[in-house]
């Protein structure tokens, strides 16, 4: 079944049935090694799932559930580890969105659910875009995701960032009062240098359009650069001045909410616009606002050489 949070869609699927978990993973093409992101509607709920309940993980579900915030932490002993891919830590997460909340409160357990897209593809933010790949499964329409990017993975021993979120660094920090280390871009060498890897998940490329994609620094480096016929993503105050050059332009929101709640979209409605061949990103002006560095890490993800 397909669920809507406040991040992106869900792909959903009851921890205690390992054949509906099996088939996520089937469905998805995702690696049995990536594991799975447990949604709960409490900290009661939370605290079924890991080994302890750390003092970190009290204070941050205080500050920040529920809402876009993964903690991972030591898995319970009678998790079933095609959940965690066999490793010691579990992900777990209160989502903001009442139709998931409501799903999870109903059954009275947590469910598993990874982004309800192709691994590697674009994540979903609407119910369209979800049944575009499981349009025989059951979809609840929750209607557009508020925030549009994925939640942040926290780890919490050690303390480290490992996937970008809205909640970013800064607010973590001042919640637990020290230093958290930001390591989501070394996660992703990490990947092709060894086989070991913090939060496989994070690695390299993903977000991918099935176009090629590539970002350009500026409006300008578009009239200089030789593309073909492309179709254009850039922040409105840009968009403008792509004009004419291109096939299309599709412009999304100046500021890092609007931009982050669209950027998915606009990655789809680009791979489907005929007769251009790749997709062109004008990367947007980016403060140091947790979300555009959020943003920034998909934007990069989206773009890599594949
Ligand atoms: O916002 C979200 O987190 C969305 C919505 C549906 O909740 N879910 C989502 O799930 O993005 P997924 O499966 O697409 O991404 C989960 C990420 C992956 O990068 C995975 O590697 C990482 O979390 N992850 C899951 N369990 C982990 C663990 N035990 N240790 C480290 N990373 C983990
Ligand atoms: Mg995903």
């Amino acid at each position: 079944m397909v669920l809507p949070t406040e991040t992106v869609y869900g792909l959903a699927a009851d921890t205690r049935q390992p054949r509906a978990i099996a088939e996520i993973f089937k469905r998805k093409g995702r690696p049995a090694s990536n594991p799975l992101i447990v949604h709960v509607s409490s900290v009661d709920m939370a605290r079924s799932v890991v080994r302890s309940w750390p003092a970190d993980a009290d204070r941050l579900a205080g500050a920040f559930w529920p809402g876009p915030l993964t903690l991972v932490m030591d898995a319970a002993d009678d998790l079933d580890p095609t959940i965690t891919a066999g490793g010691p830590t579990v992900a777990v997460r209160r989502p903001a969105h009442p139709v998931m909340l409501g799903v999870i409160e109903a059954l009275g357990r947590p469910v598993v659910a990874p982004s309800a897209n192709p691994s590697g593809y674009v994540s979903p933010t609407t119910a369209a875009h979800a049944e575009e790949h499981f349009a025989d499964l059951l979809i609840l329409d929750g209607g557009a995701c508020d925030i549009g990017i994925e939640s942040t993975v926290l780890q919490l021993e050690p303390l480290r960032i490992l996937r970008p979120g809205a909640i970013g660094v800064e607010a973590i920090e001042a919640v637990l009062g020290r230093g958290v280390q930001t390591e989501a871009g070394s996660a992703d060498e990490r990947v092709d240098a060894s086989p070991v890897v913090a939060s496989p998940g994070v690695a390299g490329a993903h977000y991918q359009p099935r176009k090629p994609t590539r970002m350009v620094a500026a409006a300008q480096d578009l009239a200089r650069a030789d593309f073909g016929r492309v179709v254009v993503i850039a922040p409105r105050r840009f968009a403008g001045s792509c004009a004419g050059r291109s096939l299309q332009v599709i412009e999304l929101p100046d500021d890092a909410a609007g931009y982050a709640a669209g950027l998915y979209d606009a990655l789809r409605r680009a791979d489907q616009v005929e007769g251009a061949a790749e997709i062109v990103v004008v990367a947007p002006d980016e403060d140091g606002d947790a979300l555009w560095l959020a943003v920034a890490d998909r934007l990069r993800r989206a773009t890599l050489a594949r």
